[in-house]
């Protein structure tokens, strides 16, 4: 083959077509057949705050861009971005999103947002992270940054799911914390680790509401009960979990917050729906 050959070959070949706000998947990993987590190239210019979401997609159908808002799992000094998704056997997104594979493109709308940051709260000694099923993926960024490390004494994540194997995302991430090279003398003892399942049989169990209302977490843990001087909290789960976790917090004393109005708790959707 001529050179003149070659130049014409790579000039008609057409360019691989590039989906709108496209990055590329660099790994996948299926946790259960119902949750996976993935890592996609990170645009050099996203700047986000750890907890945050964004909307993130495919293409659908109709070539449109079908898009959901999914909490950024890595923390905002990661090169890559992370997130830990469900799979709705006939969601329109994760029906599709679960076959991913490393080098497939997907869209990611550079806009973060989200309630689940630490500036959206009061300075304090204690910092809960309270949540259930993929709830867990705020958190699996903000336990990965050390400015909370810094602004609290202590953090504690509780995690409820109805099963054990759905917990092992969230327990590999903490083990992994503790030798991290870069944060792990940050973290050092500072977080305390509470899984636990509702349907199968595991060394904790319970609710995240029931072991709050009932005070076996702080019993558990040695801490003292809930109480607004030194307490703060962030919640993501279900829209019946954020509610009744709410009202245990308010309870305690503790008062919702927001970016604009730091107080003492914030809350975050987990999705939209009542479960599939
Ligand atoms: C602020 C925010 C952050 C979110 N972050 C995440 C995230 O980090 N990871 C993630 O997997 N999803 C997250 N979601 C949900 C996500 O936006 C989609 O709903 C999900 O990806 C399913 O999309 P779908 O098109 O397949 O199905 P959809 O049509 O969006 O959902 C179908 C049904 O599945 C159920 N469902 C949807 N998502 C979940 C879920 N995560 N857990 C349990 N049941 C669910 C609901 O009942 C919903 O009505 C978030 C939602 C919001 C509002
Ligand atoms: N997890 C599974 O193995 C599984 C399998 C197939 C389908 N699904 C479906 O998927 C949907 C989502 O399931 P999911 O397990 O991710 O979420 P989920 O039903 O919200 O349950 C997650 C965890 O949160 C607890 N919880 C639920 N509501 C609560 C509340 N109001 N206050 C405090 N804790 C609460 C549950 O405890 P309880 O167990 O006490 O409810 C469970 O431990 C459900 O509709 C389900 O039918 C789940």
């Amino acid at each position: 083959m001529t050179e003149a050959t070659a130049m014409s070959d790579a000039a008609e070949k057409p360019a691989k077509p590039h989906l709108p706000d496209a990055q590329i998947v660099q790994s996948v990993k299926h946790w259960t057949d119902r949750l996976f987590s993935f890592r996609v190239a990170r645009p050099k210019t996203l700047r986000f705050r750890s907890g945050e979401f964004v909307m993130i997609g495919l293409l659908g159908e109709t070539g449109k861009p079908l898009l959901r808002a999914y909490s950024i799992a890595s923390p905002s000094w990661d090169e890559e971005l992370e997130f830990y998704s469900i799979k709705v056997p006939d969601g329109p997104l994760t029906s599709r999103l679960q076959h991913i594979q490393p080098g497939d493109e997907i869209i990611l709308r550079p806009k973060p947002v989200g309630t689940l940051v630490v500036d959206a709260l009061l300075p304090g000694k204690r910092l809960w992270f309270l949540a259930t099923g993929t709830g867990l993926a705020p958190f699996a960024s903000l336990m990965r940054d050390p400015e909370v490390y810094e602004k609290f004494d202590q953090v504690i994540m509780m995690h409820t799911c109805r099963q054990v194997a759905e917990l092992e995302y969230g327990r590999q991430l903490v083990e992994g914390l503790r030798d991290d090279p870069l944060i792990g003398e940050i973290v050092g003892e500072k977080l305390r680790y509470y899984p636990t399942t509702t349907r199968e049989e595991f060394s904790h169990m319970g609710r995240v509401t029931d072991n709050l209302a009932s005070g076996k977490v702080f019993t558990d843990l040695g801490l003292p009960k809930m109480n607004p001087e030194e307490d703060r909290a962030m919640v993501c789960g279900s829209l019946a979990f954020n509610v009744d976790v709410k009202a245990i917090l308010e309870g305690f004393g503790l008062r919702e917050g927001a970016n604009s109005d730091p107080k003492e708790f914030v809350v975050e959707k987990a999705f939209v729906g009542d479960g599939i």
